[in-house]
């Protein structure tokens, strides 16, 4: 038995596709999370790089991308030593289970997912079936592993719930295979909104760079993309419905800073949106040296990441198939 299944510790998973360098939208949102709750939780993190492909990418590209986010999961500190890493193309339940689901879900469901409208808009030369059953498929990589937590940026929470409500379906019709899985949605930074445009949330797949932060930005362009964040023409550091962008910015520095809203709202009280902006870029570049100098060091010895690749597979592979067997068994297959 795996050591990770005689702790009584509650398990958390999380999965984050390989589709560009992560932003700090990613990090604030999940990834600062999952670093919290590696000793307190079995944790079980994954690159979901079969849902990447839901997007047109190149082939060179993806590879590289797999490997860089690997590389920036051990660079905040993700610890294969305490956490199971792994990607999942290397588990082929994640794909085989995504059927069994998808046959237990129906189309309706799906054509409500916000993310797939807001994708073929984006997409419409390319609008496919993955995209479409997307959910299904993050659904398979949530019930193999029958978490208790599930930590995620608010955008992801439809998905979520659809995960459970197929769970709950397959579990009434064949009997008990599935957990129902709790969402973990961080009170602060759940959306970290564009530095462009704070309607909309902060994406690595933006086509404006200044539009995002990268974890792998210098000091000067992180605090130069803070500098040219869009605000509003007033000059009052204060949180409020109608000045989304200055309303993000005093999210994201209470985030990294864990200053209230009010203790900010005072330190910056009478100065102006130039001080504010170059204080919070300066947080966030202290905040994110660590993982840049981290992962210069990891990027660079492919050969221990594969080590590390199969080790995770190993380990994710003993966990998910106990599943996929079960659930196989009860749909009536022969093993
Ligand atoms: P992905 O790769 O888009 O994002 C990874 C994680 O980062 C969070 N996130 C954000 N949080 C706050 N503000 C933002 N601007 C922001 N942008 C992204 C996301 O909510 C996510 O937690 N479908 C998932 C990946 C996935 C998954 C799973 C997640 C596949 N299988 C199973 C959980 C469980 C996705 O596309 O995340």
């Amino acid at each position: 038995m795996s050591d990770i299944e005689t702790t009584a510790k509650k398990r958390a998973l999380s999965c984050v596709q390989p589709s560009g360098i992560l932003t700090l939208g990613n990090y604030l949102g999940a990834l600062k999370n999952f670093k919290a709750m590696q000793d307190d939780f079995e944790c079980i993190f994954a690159v979901a790089d079969l849902h990447a492909i839901t997007v047109r990418q190149q082939p060179a590209a993806l590879r590289q991308q797999i490997y860089s986010t690997y590389a920036l999961f051990l660079s905040i500190g993700l610890d294969p030593e305490k956490s199971i890493l792994f990607v999942q193309s290397h588990v082929k339940e994640h794909a085989a289970l995504s059927w069994l689901l998808s046959c237990n879900t129906q189309f309706g469901e799906m054509a409500r997912m916000t993310q797939f409208k807001d994708k073929s808009a984006k997409h419409a030369d390319n609008i496919n079936v993955g995209l479409f059953s997307y959910p299904v498929l993050m659904a398979a990589d949530i019930l193999l592993y029958k978490p208790d937590f599930v930590p995620v940026g608010a955008d992801q929470k439809q998905h979520l719930e659809i995960a459970r409500d197929i769970a709950n379906r397959f579990n009434n019709n064949y009997g008990e295979v599935f957990k129902i899985p709790e969402p973990y949605i961080p009170p602060l930074c759940a959306r970290v909104m564009s530095l462009q445009n704070p309607e909309q949330k902060m994406s690595k797949s933006d086509e404006n760079q200044n539009a995002f932060v990268s974890l792998l930005d210098d000091k000067d362009t992180i605090i130069r993309k803070f500098k040219r964040a869009v605000t509003d023409s007033d000059n009052k550091i204060c949180v409020s419905e109608d000045k989304p962008g200055i309303t993000n910015l005093i999210g994201i520095y209470s985030a990294v800073t864990g200053k209230s809203t009010a203790e900010i709202e005072a330190e910056f009280s009478g100065k102006g949106y130039g001080d504010f902006k170059l204080a919070v870029g300066e947080a966030v570049a202290e905040e994110l040296s660590p993982i840049y100098e981290n992962y210069n060091r990891f990027i660079s010895d492919k050969a221990e990441l594969d080590r590390m690749f199969r080790e995770g597979a190993e380990k994710a592979s003993y966990l998910a198939n106990k599943t996929y067997k079960k659930a196989m068994k009860k749909v009536g297959f022969v093993l």
